[in-house]
């Protein structure tokens, strides 16, 4: 496998030591994408100053050194509390994005649904926790075939149903995980005595290897103030050890204690519930959470991932008509937010599938073919809209990657 490290900011026509420019490189990565007219028009600006600018648009931009330095600060505060560190795949979906994360000390990476486990293993990434449970003989199916393919690949359930599944598609053993509900009512065994219903039944099957359990309280992670989600987090954790306490009674081994997100690491780390923490927006963050956090006394996670987009009419006197709209945005969070000394004070609204309206700067001219970048209200499904990741550093364009779990929700 390519280390991408290795064959970053390389000026397009540099010469890998495998052989191909660096340009032909991303070609062949890219596919066919790499023949749509707006990609080929980015490649030929890529590693040059100032390319950056060049990008169409709209178009997900990832700011590279701001990426590594937020991987580098989780990273940095899950060593210092003695939490393994497994990140959360469903925000950037990005294998190689991923792999920086591994070389900074992740134990695993955490995907949503199997789609995205497949994404990443063909990718050749084996450690895999789906925090998702199942349901039904194909999906079974799928999941026994990652176990057998991949290294290291777990999977959660919170019905014995779904431990006979498993065990009758199993081609050798599949290691588990029990999910259980602290408080959102999403998934999970709603109580102790149904995680221990679940771990009698996995215990019941030979295959099946119980790690431990989950718990993974969504609706904690954007309470505004630590305090607040602390005491959210605090009370879902006593659900959790009851859980614990129950699958212990039944014989079953709890060795993993798997959770959290980017809002509830502090409480995390020191409430000592769980020994390995599953956050993921914190590498590219979103508005929703720069809002969540902003009081926090240690929830500094830069911006780096941005939308960058154009104006495309600028002939009203109130505002400019940019080319980013409800299909370059999630639109279940807060609006975008434009960036930069000239727009950061503008407001933008939603104008139609394709549009977006951006109020005219007070004291400075915007004109046609002017651009700028958006904090996306809520990163995930925003990024889900893109095929493919604009890596920058400085306004340099040093590489468009796929973003490999787009797309990949079932
Ligand atoms: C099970 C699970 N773990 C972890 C996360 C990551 O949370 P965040 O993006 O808030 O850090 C999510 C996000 O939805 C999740 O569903």
């Amino acid at each position: 496998m390519m280390n991408m490290n290795s064959a970053l900011c390389k000026p397009g026509h540099d010469v890998l030591w495998w052989g191909m420019t660096f340009r032909e490189d991303i070609r062949h990565r890219l596919g066919p994408l790499a023949d749509k007219p707006h990609v080929a028009a980015a490649l030929t600006v890529l590693g040059e100053p100032g390319s950056i600018h060049a990008i169409p648009t709209p178009a997900a931009v990832l700011d590279l050194d701001a990426f590594d330095r937020n991987v580098a600060r989780m990273a940095e505060r899950a060593r210092a509390a003695g939490l393994a560190l497994r990140p959360h795949f469903k925000s950037h979906k990005t294998a190689a994005l991923v792999r920086r994360q591994l070389e900074a000390g992740a134990v695993g990476v955490c995907c949503a649904k199997l789609a995205e486990a497949e994404a990443l293993a063909a990718e050749g990434v084996g450690q895999i926790l789906v925090t998702s449970p199942i349901a039904g003989p194909a999906a079974a199916a799928r999941a026994a075939a990652l176990a057998a393919a991949l290294p290291d690949f777990r999977i959660v359930l919170d019905h014995p149903d779904a431990a006979a599944e498993l065990a009758a598609a199993a081609q050798g053993p599949i290691q588990v995980v029990i999910d259980v509900d602290v408080g959102m009512g999403r998934t999970g065994c709603h109580d102790a005595e149904q995680a221990a219903a679940v771990a009698r039944a996995v215990l019941a099957h030979p295959t099946l290897k119980l790690l431990g359990v989950q718990g993974y309280g969504g609706s904690w992670q954007h309470i505004e103030g630590a305090n607040a989600r602390a005491a959210a987090a605090a009370e879902g954790m006593k659900q959790l050890q009851a859980a614990i306490a129950a699958v212990r009674a039944t014989g079953g081994t709890v060795e993993v204690v798997t959770g959290g997100g980017t809002g509830t690491f502090a409480a995390d780390a020191a409430q000592g519930v769980l020994n390995e923490v599953q956050p993921g927006s914190f590498a590219f963050m979103d508005r929703e959470y720069r809002d969540a956090l902003k009081s926090d006394p240690d929830g500094a996670f830069e911006q780096s991932l941005t939308i960058h987009s154009t104006v495309i009419s600028a002939n009203h006197p109130k505002w400019v008509t940019i080319d980013a709209g409800l299909k370059a945005f999630s639109t279940d969070g807060p609006t975008p937010q434009p960036l930069g000394e000239r727009f950061a004070a503008c407001a933008y609204r939603f104008f139609g599938d394709e549009h977006g309206m951006l109020s005219r700067p007070k004291d400075a001219p915007v004109a046609r073919g002017d651009r700028l970048a958006l904090t996306p209200g809520h990163i995930d499904p925003t990024l889900d809209r893109y095929d493919l990741m604009h890596l920058v550093q400085g306004d340099v364009l040093v590489d468009i990657v796929r973003i490999e779990g787009r797309g990949a929700s079932q």
